[in-house]
């Protein structure tokens, strides 16, 4: 049997830069010789990603209830460890996912107010004990992510999804959720502060991953 790989997310609000450095996470981890699975939340399978679909459309004339939401993520997920992240982690692949249940307690908790336990309820349900071995939290002021976000849309031509065209409240409450989870949970998740030159940002991911994920490679 291999070893078990392990499971990295980032994490962050709309606009602190996952996708760009979540791609240079994975070049760090593949020189290092290890398999990557990149893969993200909600999506990650064809099916997974068919409910992203339903998750993201704005919706005007038939609003999503949050509830339904909520179980939307978590059928998606369930829908995603069974058929590509455990598999993947039973080979001994590692596992690293764009956003993943810290997510879900930020925006489904923090931003649309469904209660803590309720989520946890869910995330027992439906994770059985698997949980990220280290979480990399992108944070930064609300207003500032804002303005990478609309720069992002303008030059891309891209419309706001059903989240990102929440409002500054919504996303506060997201971000204060995000490091409520930090600081409830230090030694899985690192905080990195994305209002920096993107330099200042690698080095400070490299310290973390030099830190908590050398440790770990195969030697
Ligand atoms: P992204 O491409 O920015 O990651 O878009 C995914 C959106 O889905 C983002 O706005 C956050 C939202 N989301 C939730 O609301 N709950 C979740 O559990 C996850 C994984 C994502």
């Amino acid at each position: 049997m291999p070893q078990r790989g392990r499971f990295i997310t980032l994490e962050g609000g709309e606009g602190v830069g996952k996708s760009t450095n979540l791609a240079w996470v994975a070049d760090w981890l593949a020189a290092r010789g290890v398999e990557v699975v990149r893969t993200r939340e909600p999506g990650g399978t064809s099916r997974a990603e068919a409910i992203r679909q339903l998750l993201l459309a704005p919706s005007a004339e038939e609003p999503l209830d949050s509830d339904a939401e909520l179980l939307l993520v978590f059928a998606a997920r369930a829908q995603h460890l069974a058929r590509c992240i455990r598999p993947a982690l039973a080979r001994g692949a590692w596992v690293l996912c764009d956003r993943f249940t810290d997510a879900t307690f930020a925006y489904q908790g923090g931003g649309r107010g469904i209660a803590a336990e309720r989520i946890a309820e869910l995330e027992a349900f439906v994770q059985q004990g698997l949980e990220p071995d280290l979480t990399l939290l992108l944070d930064m002021p609300v207003a500032a992510a804002q303005q990478r976000l609309q720069s992002r849309l303008t030059s891309g031509g891209a419309a706001r999804d059903r989240f990102e065209q929440e409002q500054q409240r919504f996303f506060e409450a997201v971000r204060e959720a995000y490091l409520a989870r930090a600081e409830a949970a230090p030694a899985r998740v690192a905080v990195v502060d994305a209002d920096a030159p993107l330099e200042g940002v690698r080095e400070r991911l490299a310290e973390v991953l030099e830190e908590r994920v050398a440790p770990w490679l195969p030697q």
